[in-house]
């Protein structure tokens, strides 16, 4: 399956993701995270994109957009792929059509999880991250077993750079003016699937299963 996943920052995108696309079997395609990679590779793409996630602002279209490109070039992602954070604008939106017609291939479903704003900043300021496999949680909502350590693979976990008021609020506020707009684009193609994202992390999970199948 050829899918999206998108919502406002905090939605719970790379949560419902991480187990998506092991039911799934497919590859997770995060930008974020790919960026947060090249951030400490050290990589001069690396270092440019720093700037501008840690003030809360999208990271210019065309790097981003030669980055999917390449990515979604590789051969694992003939089974299919989950794409998570891309694209955020309408000017990506349509290279990424171009880029599925020119693979021969198209979207089988955007899963949209929606959650009121107001939620949003407690849940970016209480996420910690594991250094080791991405795995987000919550210090209230959804804490590991034992504070400070991933359940799955035993990492450290961290507190994003951008997880501090000042870039969530303007995150949340790129994510009204150029994000959101993407809804009407993917509903007008047909493949929109409404998801409540303001539920029980389980109970989101099984709404997005029931859109799928
Ligand atoms: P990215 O990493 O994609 O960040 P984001 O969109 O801001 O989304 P988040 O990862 O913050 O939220 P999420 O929806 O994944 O939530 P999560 O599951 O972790 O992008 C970062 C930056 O990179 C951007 O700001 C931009 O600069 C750049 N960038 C990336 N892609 C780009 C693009 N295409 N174009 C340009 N620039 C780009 O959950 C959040 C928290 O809530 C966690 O603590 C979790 O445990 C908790 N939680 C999850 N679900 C629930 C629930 N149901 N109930 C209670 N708590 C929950
Ligand atoms: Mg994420
Ligand atoms: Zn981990």
């Amino acid at each position: 399956m050829n899918l999206l996943i998108m919502g406002p920052p905090g939605a719970g995108k790379g949560t419902q993701a991480e187990v998506l696309v092991k039911e799934l079997k497919i590859p997770h395609i995060s930008t974020g995270d790919m960026f947060r990679a090249a951030i400490s590779e050290g990589t001069a793409m690396g270092k440019k994109a720093k700037e501008y996630m840690d003030q809360g602002r999208l990271v210019p279209d065309e790097v981003v957009v030669g980055m999917v490109k390449e990515r979604l070039g590789k051969p694992d992602t003939g089974v299919g792929f989950l794409l998570d954070g891309f694209p955020r604008t309408l000017p990506q939106a349509g290279a990424l059509d171009e880029t599925l017609a020119a693979l021969g291939i198209k979207l089988d479903a955007v899963i949209n999880v929606a959650v009121p704003r107001e939620r949003l900043m407690a849940r970016l300021t209480g996420r910690r991250v594991c250094r080791n496999c991405g795995a987000s949680y919550h210090v209230m909502f959804n804490p590991p077993q034992s504070e400070g350590i991933c359940n799955a693979c035993g990492g450290e976990l961290y507190q994003r750079s951008d997880d501090n008021e000042v870039s969530v609020g303007n995150r949340l506020d790129v994510y009204e003016a150029q994000t959101r707009p993407l809804i009407d684009y993917y509903q007008a193609q047909g493949v929109l699937k409404d998801i409540n994202g303001d539920q029980a992390i389980d109970r989101v999970l099984r709404d997005i299963l029931a859109s799928l199948f």
